[in-house]
């Protein structure tokens, strides 16, 4: 099967090479077409987001990417959410759970968020009126809604979840978070099996550092989703354990949700468990299940024996070492 290969910048291509090791390791028959985006493009073929690059996925349907730096203030547009917007990865799902190995204020934590892929306060619409005024459009269609909130509906019951939460902020954004809201109320009513629940989003962020284990599944819109995601990954250890998966009718990317982390790129000391997490998730994704349980299971057992861990989990081993140990578990 052929796979669209993306290994990013900063600490990607550390971490995507432990990765692409041990997806070769599984012995899952894949062939990687590899492309470059971003800063890497720009610098070796002018685009950062080159045209051979969007066929490949068109064709593949399924790529694992690595982080890509987006510049902050000006620069470039996110290659990221062109991406997801292009291929129209409507849910971006991110599952925190808590590993035996890893110490962190709370055990058993098992969250999933599924935020909003394409449009809210990313769709991309925003101006500088005046030079003392900028103004952004958060846009929330019905459509997008729906699709996200019957995703993550439909997740919840595959996965034997018993509740579904929607985060929003409807007492303020009134418009955009009460259309979201409505569709929420509405698609529940397909799922009486599943407990629905709503909860306001600065609510919610206190309440998932206090009592986790309230949340099961949490829908939410994309700005909200991308900063609660962060929060549940520190709840179980860090940026460095966590994966995203961008799911669309058409296509899906699956990737780490921690960025291109410059303040440690080039030293081989990154964690390669969240691209090692997409990976296993990816090999779910294309039906190679036997081989995502053998990955997972292994960083589980890397984790529960604690002898080789990344600085960011209180080890000393490299990126490659740790990924050595994982290699050393799948077989
Ligand atoms: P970041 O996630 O890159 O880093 C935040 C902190 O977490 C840093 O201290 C970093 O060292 C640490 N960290 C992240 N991943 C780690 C890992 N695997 N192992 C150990 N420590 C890790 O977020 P930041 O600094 O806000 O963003 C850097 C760049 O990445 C920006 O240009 C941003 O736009 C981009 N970004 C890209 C994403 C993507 O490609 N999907 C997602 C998030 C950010
Ligand atoms: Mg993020």
């Amino acid at each position: 099967m052929d796979i669209t290969l993306i290994r990013g910048d900063g600490i990607g291509p550390e971490v995507m090479e432990q990765a692409v090791r041990i997806l070769k390791e599984t012995g899952a028959d894949l062939q990687f077409e590899e492309y470059d985006a971003g800063i890497p493009a720009l610098e070796r073929c002018g685009d950062i987001l080159p045209e051979e690059l969007m066929e490949s996925i068109r064709r593949n349907k399924v790529a694992l990417k690595g982080p890509i730096t987006t510049p902050v203030g000006g620069g470039f547009r996110s290659i990221n959410i062109t991406l997801r917007q292009a291929f129209g990865l409507y849910a971006n799902v991110r599952r925190a759970f808590s590993y035996e190995g890893i110490d962190t204020p709370f055990k058993n934590v098992d969250i999933l968020t599924v935020r909003e892929n394409t449009e809210g306060l990313y769709c991309g619409i925003e101006e500088t009126p005046d030079e003392d005024t900028a103004k952004s459009v958060r846009l929330i269609t019905r459509k997008a809604s729906q699709k996200v909130i019957r995703y993550a509906f439909e997740a919840a019951r595959k996965l034997g979840r018993k509740k579904v939460t929607a985060a929003h902020k409807a007492n303020i954004l009134k418009e955009t978070d009460g259309l979201f809201l409505r569709v929420f109320s509405d698609i529940a009513k397909d799922y009486p099996d599943i407990i629905n629940d709503t909860v306001i989003i600065d609510a919610c962020a206190m309440k998932l550092v206090t009592d986790p284990g309230d949340f099961d599944v949490i829908v939410t819109t994309n700005l909200f989703g991308d900063i609660l995601s962060d929060l549940t990954s520190g709840l179980v250890g860090g940026l460095g354990l966590t994966c995203g998966n961008n799911i669309g009718d058409d296509a899906a990317i699956f990737e780490a949700i921690h960025g291109s982390a410059p303040d440690i790129a080039g030293k081989n000391i990154a964690n390669p468990s969240a691209v090692i997490c997409a990976s296993s998730e990816m090999l779910h994704h294309i039906g190679y299940e036997k081989e995502a349980r053998a990955v997972e299971d292994a960083l589980r057992k890397t984790f529960r024996e604690g002898r080789c861990l990344t600085a960011d989990l209180g080890g000393n081993a490299t990126t490659a070492e740790f990924a050595d140990a994982v290699i050393n578990n799948l077989r």
